[in-house]
């Protein structure tokens, strides 16, 4: 099988590593790179756990290949906070309690911005239409579509494009 080098920027660093040509980016992120926000849940991009941003839009990086986010810009949900402060998404879902376990989190933080990004104003149901590739088993959705309104709130007076 083939080896490949890459070079990326990963939540604003830079990243260079060998991967094999059919690994997926979510194995090379973890495994290559250290990065383990992005989870590893179905595989098969059902569950949404492995999402980041590349390039600022949201991917299942368990559908792509590492070889091709070579000279990419990847941010997982770690790379949302500036200077020690919590993205205002990252704030809305500790604040309204919009995770429990935590596996699906990293997900749907990274989902939630790339529609913040496109739709600062979403309703209710263009949240939970955004979000609908992204699965939770412990919270029931209602705390974490109040949690993107919130947030959506709190971004239109202090914008912060990721
Ligand atoms: S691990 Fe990628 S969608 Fe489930
Ligand atoms: S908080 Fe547990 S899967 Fe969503």
């Amino acid at each position: 099988m083939g080896r490949h080098n890459i070079e990326l920027s990963i939540d604003g660093r830079p990243a260079a590593g060998e991967v094999e040509s059919r690994m997926l980016l979510v194995q090379a992120l973890r495994q290559v790179f250290g990065v383990t926000g992005p989870h590893i849940g179905c595989e098969t991009g059902r569950c949404g756990a492995c999402t980041v941003l590349l390039d600022g839009h949201a991917v299942k990086s368990c559908l792509s290949l590492a070889v091709q986010a070579d000279g990419s810009r990847v941010t997982t949900a770690a790379g949302l906070a500036r200077d020690g402060d919590l993205h205002p998404l990252q704030k809305a879902f500790q604040e309204r309690h919009a995770l429990q376990c935590g596996f699906c989190t990293p997900g749907m933080l990274c989902a939630a911005l790339d529609l913040l990004n496109q739709n600062p104003n979403p309703t209710d149901g263009e949240i939970r239409d955004a979000l609908r590739g992204n699965l939770c088993r412990c919270t029931g959705y209602q705390h974490i579509v109040e949690a993107v309104a919130e947030a959506a709130v709190v971004m239109a007076h202090a914008p912060q494009k990721i």
